[in-house]
């Protein structure tokens, strides 16, 4: 399928958000959005302004992984300045959101492996980094990145060819990258409003997770915790009981969901 070129004013004409997306900056290529975003936030760029990129040449995932943006798929970040209450719910909205805009374009059901990794059919499709900057109790700047393959061919990119996926290699045909970033900013911002009640949010987010009720190994601070994935705490944390029957806390990191 040939890659379409991203219209930025069909995306700022289908937008009907209060903040979120009302100033865009656009790139056709750039190194990663987080660093551009960043820049523009240590600017005082307006809150709710994002920045698009039609391709990634040095795009980034959590724990210093890659994450590879070539033409054809959405890379963006936006630039918040949340109360620091609000800082675990970022992801959350970030994942659901995803999730939402996903499965209103295309139909394809789209589930969330905790802490923030969109799946489809149990692999890949879509990746969260948050990066925030914060002095004392105050949050300077928040940055939601959100990358989703869309046109990717994984079969193309040997180090994910296995784990990942795309949204037009599930729906074998074009999918509107427009269609999808207007939902998603919507969606994004729809849940956002709703803080500081976060109630709906983690509620939302739990209900969502694949991660709840399977034997799980998790790798958190050069500790490898294996157990029953049996809840999530209201900060986003996820809590694995063990086979001695203790209760392990796992804030960050990552997560492999095993065969019982
Ligand atoms: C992950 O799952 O590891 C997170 C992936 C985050 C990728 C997005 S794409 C837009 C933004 N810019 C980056 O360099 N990374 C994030």
């Amino acid at each position: 399928m040939a890659t379409q070129n991203l219209s930025i004013s069909s995306i700022k004409a289908g937008l009907t958000t209060r903040f979120i997306g009302q100033n865009i900056n656009y790139y056709p290529s750039l190194n990663s959005t987080m660093e551009v975003a960043r820049k523009e936030a240590r600017r005082g760029a307006a809150n709710g302004t994002v920045i698009i990129a039609g391709e990634q040449t040095a795009g980034r995932g959590r724990l210093k992984r890659a994450w590879f943006t070539p033409g054809g798929n959405i890379a963006l970040s936006i630039i918040l300045y949340p109360e620091a209450a609000g800082l675990p719910y970022l992801i959350m909205i970030a994942s659901l959101a995803a999730a939402y805009a996903i499965e209103s374009v295309t139909g394809l059901d789209a589930q969330i492996k905790w802490p923030n990794d969109i799946l489809i059919k149990e692999k890949k499709v879509a990746g969260i980094l948050i990066e925030n900057e914060v002095k004392g109790d105050r949050v300077a700047y928040a940055i939601i990145g959100i990358g989703i393959n869309v046109a990717l061919r994984p079969d193309t990119i040997s180090e994910i060819a296995t784990i990942a996926t795309s949204l037009e290699t599930e729906l074998g045909k074009q999918v509107s990258k427009e269609e999808i970033i207007i939902n998603l900013l919507t969606g994004f911002e729809r849940l956002y409003l709703k803080l500081p009640d976060t109630e709906v949010i983690f509620k939302a987010w739990r209900d969502r997770l694949v991660t709840l009720g399977k034997q799980v190994r998790a790798h958190w601070r050069e500790n490898i915790i294996e157990g029953l994935a049996e809840s999530v705490d209201e900060s986003g944390a996820l809590m694995i009981r063990l086979a001695d029957g203790s209760l392990t806390q796992v804030v960050a990191g990552d997560v492999t969901l095993r065969e019982k």
